[in-house]
């Protein structure tokens, strides 16, 4: 595992999207695993600046997202779905049979996540997945307590996150939302693996991922697991961590 520190959250997201860039650049028809919130969302929108400055080949390139919420429309700002149309796929360019998604509706999300899992065989393996962390470990959808042996699933939402969906989408309280999202297994399974965190929020969980045990109860610290994963991080998501507990890069 490889950490590289940004000394300014500017810097932290053009590192990141650099990174990107480079990896689609030497991979033009490869497939490339993406992951949504606010961390990612700063990374997507310099990676565009740079393409629109530096032009590189997304015309073979195939992009999925780690994962969806069940039971809202596309068409909702919040929807996975959405957010990497109009973050990447579209400013980019990246033909739209190239892009990847579970639906968001289905009678049968069982079968829809083997569907998906299949989708994304059929042009794997996955050259590199960025992940995002949430401040209690999950990555992905896979919250605390997942198992490192899960395949893509749908897992309960959080009460905070679910409430907020409700409220901006105004879904109906019986409506079903939940997580879809690859299981940690699949993410293990990537040839590269992109972690991303910043902010002072992200430093325990960042110390406890990196640092502490692999530990289920901490779906990320699985990535210490993982034979080529690289992890960007600002000052302040490292703030937890000293240089030579990590062997400090930057
Ligand atoms: C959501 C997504 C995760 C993402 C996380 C972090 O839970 N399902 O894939 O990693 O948010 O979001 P943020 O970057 O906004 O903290």
């Amino acid at each position: 595992m490889t950490i590289t520190v940004a000394n300014t959250e500017k810097e932290f997201y053009n590192l990141a999207a650099w990174r990107i860039a480079e990896e689609i650049s030497n991979k033009p028809d490869a497939l490339f695993g993406f992951s949504t919130g606010r961390t990612t969302g700063g990374i997507h929108a310099a990676l565009v600046e740079i393409y629109n400055r530096y032009p590189f080949d997304t015309s073979r390139l195939t992009v999925f997202g780690l994962d969806e919420i069940t039971n809202v429309s596309r068409d909702y700002f919040g929807s996975c779905y959405y957010m990497l149309l109009n973050e990447l796929v579209k400013p980019l360019g990246i033909p739209v049979e190239n892009y990847i998604m579970p639906p968001t509706h289905s009678n049968n999300f069982l079968r829809e996540c083997r569907d998906y899992e299949n989708a994304l065989s059929a042009r794997g393996p996955v050259a590199l997945q960025i992940l995002g962390i949430g401040e209690n470990g999950h990555i992905g959808f896979n919250q605390p307590g997942s198992s490192f042996g899960s395949t893509a699933w749908v897992s309960k939402m959080d009460p905070e996150l679910d409430s907020r969906i409700r409220r901006e989408t105004g879904s109906p309280p019986d409506a079903d939302l939940g997580g879809l999202t690859l299981g940690i297994k699949n993410i293990m399974q990537s040839k590269k693996i992109l972690l991303v965190a910043n902010g002072e929020r992200k430093a325990q969980i960042i110390r406890d991922a990196l640092l502490g045990p692999v530990t289920e109860k901490v779906p990320a610290s699985v990535l210490q697991l993982h034979p080529d994963c690289e992890v960007i991080l600002d000052t302040e998501a490292a703030g937890k961590m000293r240089d030579e507990e990590f062997g400090r890069r930057n």
